[in-house]
């Protein structure tokens, strides 16, 4: 490779000997003196050179322009791009002819390529026209003698470089656009398919656009302010502060130029693969590397699609915005980003506009249309600008002018430009780490978190950060009715409550009782293994059996917090939680002390291919019914609202008579939460559980745990697992296929077939329909346990629900084994993934 590049340098060289050695130069060209091969046309400081050049292994023969002395060679100008000569061809010529224009010919004196500019005064004379080649490379045709004015030059027609002095733009007026076409390859001179263009509108904030075939956007620098493109972050630092930008709206004319400090030699290029590079020369002997654009795939125009924005140093880099969703879950989850993202609620002014006969609807959810802000981006394309801006409230006053017009989807207020905003679909989108502008994107205000619904969720995450504890996380306390106490509020004021409340039941267990109960945590008594450390059966004197979770000695936590925690979980008490008996500490060891659960976990069961038989209708149901109802004392019961965040099948113990009990609210994640939770978003969860709006935005709430009671319902209902449904049918999920079914009158059709007939259809209609209630996509529509235990007692019926379109695919999470089972289910591992905005 190193050595293919020295060899086609040297060939490089090699096809520009005749013209350097023994050349003639020549400093004009005039009627009378054509250029010929072996003479070459030098700038009066020697600094451009202008002569017939081949390039490396082609058969083609071009009149180009490139620096004298820099090396390698760069040809800042071809004049016959598309028409070459043949190579063998040595008796073309480049001359004036009789009109004035200048004239390639080939040896047989046919015209290949002319200038159509003529001599417009004096066209019948022509001996004092002459083709000069200035220092900064324009190659200019003109007369000499008459008023010097000259006629046609080079500067005017560029090719794919753009040269210090150089001025490209557009005119309004007369269509005229100059512009920078890529070669078409290394070796070929000839148009390619990349051009690098000035926007056309005047009237808009200019930007640059390189285009694929003069249609296809490929790549722009986001609008000029006045110093810099947006899209352009180190524009700032260094480069580019000699770039210039000459705006006449009277006259419909837009131009750019460059000049960098102190840097002469330079020259701007557009590659055959559609790059821009700045290269610059230190000593005029060399090229080194000024600045390059594209340097990432976050730089490919509409990388992540409409209303996808993409950030290099996340991942994956592409995310949909705020309140959207990918369009095409499969294709997304592929790394297939352009298709975008698509709106998950409806715009309140849209539904306004749309349902004209109930204006006052909206009105009741409190609802209207907020803005969602993303820092240091590089704007979306399509944006227009709002000239009339009150100059007290420039803000305000954008977002006001935005927020009035339906159709307006985003604004920005820019140094130097103004408001922008944003009519069209919202692409191409970056977020910097530096530079860049504040966009506010319009949502429906109840997807913002400012809502009603996400009230609660903010207020949740806010207290859960500051129990450092757990993944049980408290939300809006609720107490008993007769309960008199004030809410707690802070985590000390947390510790006091919990403390009147009966902290005896908690036991604080002997280390040597668990090391003989355990049989010095012998491997003949582990029952499972998880991230957290391994679980073990034991056996206390008395003949009770007990499970001990092992905590690995790494959590970092204090001993005060973990006891303190351990009293608020023991005062979490139902049937239908597993409960635990207490803990045990150590010096590093921290133990935490379970009932046993002789049956282990639903999982063990339901998908075993015979042990699910053990599983009728009625234990089934009745297994249904014992999760709510745990579910409904932690939600709204219990003295502290608790979110279990990972109610998953094998989370699901059973006892000695198959009653559920839920297991493993959080415990699993004493570790990670004392140490991460504060400063680091995770979304913490299991894979097929998690909701639509946790999974992507790290938003829970007692609707999360909703959600995946619906999952539950369903796999307890099927005996299928979520997660490996597609493996039966790659086309739909398994939501979405219990979803057609019930849709199709055939919700028995969803009953695991070892079941027979041996079940009340009733029963089990009512479930699925529970199921499908709770894995809607949108947290709203979806019932609360309160609800859902309404529904389970009664012949009361929900409303219809609504296809569940997300699915988590498999590929799109890297599952960790963080997940501690109580017993030895591993089918399920949770999973933590980071979560970055
Ligand atoms: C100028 O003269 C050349 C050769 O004499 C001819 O090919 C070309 O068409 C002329 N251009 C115009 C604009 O008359
Ligand atoms: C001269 O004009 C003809 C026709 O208008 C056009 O096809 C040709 O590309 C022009 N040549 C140059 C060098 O501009
Ligand atoms: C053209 O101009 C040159 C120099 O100005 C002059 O010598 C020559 O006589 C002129 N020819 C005609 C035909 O006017
Ligand atoms: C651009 O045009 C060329 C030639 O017409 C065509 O072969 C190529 O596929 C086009 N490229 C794209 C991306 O459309
Ligand atoms: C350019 O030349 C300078 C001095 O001759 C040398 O130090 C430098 O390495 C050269 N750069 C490249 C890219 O060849
Ligand atoms: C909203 O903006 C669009 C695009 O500029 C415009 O066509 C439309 O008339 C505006 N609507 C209102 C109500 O101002």
């Amino acid at each position: 490779m190193q050595l293919g590049t020295v060899t086609l340098f040297f060939l490089f060289i090699f096809s520009f000997l005749p013209s350097q050695y023994g050349a003639e130069l020549l400093y004009n060209i005039t009627p009378s003196h054509p250029l010929s091969e072996g003479q070459t046309l030098v700038s009066p400081g020697l600094i451009f050179e202008l002569g017939f050049f081949s390039p490396t292994s082609s058969g083609n023969k071009y009149v180009g322009i490139w620096y004298k002395d820099i090396f390698p060679r760069k040809v800042v100008w071809v004049a016959n791009r598309d028409k070459p000569l043949a190579l063998i061809d040595t008796l073309a010529s480049l001359r004036i002819s009789s009109n004035g224009s200048l004239e390639l010919v080939d040896g047989k004196q046919n015209s290949v390529w002319s200038t159509n500019d003529t001599l417009q005064v004096s066209s019948s004379n022509t001996s004092s026209v002459a083709a000069i080649l200035s220092d900064d490379g324009n190659f200019v045709v003109k007369d000499v003698i008459g008023v010097g004015q000259s006629i046609w030059q080079s500067f005017h027609h560029p090719g794919d470089t753009m040269l210090p002095n150089m001025v490209l733009g557009y005119d309004s007026k007369y269509g005229k656009g100059r512009f920078l076409t890529a070669w078409k390859s290394e070796s070929d001179p000839s148009s390619g398919i990349y051009t690098a263009e000035l926007g056309r509108r005047t009237d808009m904030p200019a930007q640059v656009i390189i285009w694929i075939n003069r249609s296809i956007p490929f790549w722009r620098t986001g609008p000029w302010d006045k110093s810099k493109f947006i899209g352009l972050p180190d524009m700032d630092d260094r480069y580019l502060s000699g770039f210039k930008l000459d705006e006449n709206m009277e006259q419909g004319t837009k131009y750019y130029s460059y000049n960098l400090p102190d840097k002469t030699l330079a020259y701007l290029d557009l590659s055959s693969q559609g790059k821009i590079k700045l290269m610059s020369s230190e000593n005029g002997r060399n090229w080194s590397l000024y600045a390059e654009t594209q340097r990432n795939r976050c730089d490919i125009y509409g990388a992540c699609g409409p209303y996808g924005f993409c950030s290099i140093s996340e991942s994956p880099i592409c995310k949909c915005m705020k309140g959207f969703v990918p369009k095409l879950h499969q294709e997304w989850s592929k790394g297939e980003w352009t298709s975008g993202c698509v709106r998950k609620t409806e715009l309140f002014c849209e539904r306004q506009t749309n349902k004209k006969s109930v204006p006052l609807q909206g009105k009741q959810d409190g609802n209207d249309d907020g803005f969602w802000k993303i820092i240091r981006a590089k704007v979306p394309d399509y944006y227009q600008y709002i000239t009339s801006l009150d100059p007290e409230d420039k803000f305000n006053d954008c977002k006001i002018q935005c927020l009035n017009n339906c159709s307006c989807l985003a604004y920005a207020l820019v140094n130097n430009i103004g408001c922008l905003v944003w009519y069209k679909d919202l692409i191409d989108i970056q977020k910097f780490s530096k530079g860049g502008v504040d966009i506010y994107i319009r949502l429906a205000r109840r997807e913002l978190g400012e809502g009603k619904p996400i009230k609660l969720i903010v207020c949740l995450t806010a207290i859960g950060l500051m129990i450092i504890m757990v993944a049980i996380v408290f939300g809006l306390h609720r107490l008993r009715a007769d309960q008199k106490e004030s809410i707690p509020t802070s985590r000390d004021t947390l510790r006091e409550f919990i403390r009147k409340h009966d902290p005896s039941k908690l036991l604080i267990y002997d280390f040597d009782t668990i090391l003989t109960a355990t049989d010095n945590f012998s491997i003949t008594n582990k029952l499972g293994q998880g991230g957290f450390g391994p679980v073990y059966k034991g056996m206390l004197q008395d003949g009770k059996e007990i499970a001990v979770k092992r905590l690995s000695s790494s959590s970092g936590q204090g001993i005060e917090e973990f006891k303190n925690e351990m009293l608020l979980i023991s005062n979490l008490q139902h049937k239908n939680l597993v409960r635990i008996m207490g803990c045990c500490v150590k010096e590093d060891e921290k133990l935490l002390i379970y009932e046993f659960m002789p049956n282990k976990s639903l999982d063990t069961f339901l998908f075993d291919t015979r042990k699910r038989a053990v599983l009728d209708w009625a234990i089934r149901f009745n297994i249904i019914q014992g999760v709510a109802r745990g579910l409904l004392y932690l939600h709204h019961d219990s003295y502290v609202k608790v979110i279990h965040r990972d109610l998953k099948v094998s989370n699901i113990l059973l006892d000695e008579k198959m009653n559920p009990k839920i297991s493993d609210f959080g415990l699993a994640r004493i570790v990670e939460g004392t140490q991460n939770l504060e400063n680091t978003q995770k979304v913490v969860g299991t894979r097929g559980y998690m909701s639509p709006e946790y999974a992507m935005g790290g938003m829970f709430s007692e609707k999360s745990d909703v959600y995946s009671f619906g999952v539950l319902v369903l796999e307890i209902i099927s005996s299928k697992k979520n997660t490996s449904f597609s493996l039966y049918d790659q086309q739909l999920g398994f939501l979405a296929y219990a979803w057609n079914l019930w849709n199709e009158d055939k919700g028995l059709e969803l009953v695991d077939e070892i079941l027979g007939d041996s079940y009340s259809s009733s029963e089990v209609l009512k479930c699925v329909h529970i199921g499908l209630l709770c894995v809607q996509d949108n947290a709203v529509d979806r019932p609360t346990m309160a609800d859902i235990a309404l529904m389970l007692s009664s012949e009361k019926h929900g409303p219809q629900p609504k296809l569940p379109v997300f699915t988590i695919q498999n590929s799109a999470y890297h599952p960790q084994p963080h997940s501690v089972n109580t017993n030895s289910s591993k089918n399920e591992a949770s999973i933590t993934m980071i979560e970055g905005r």
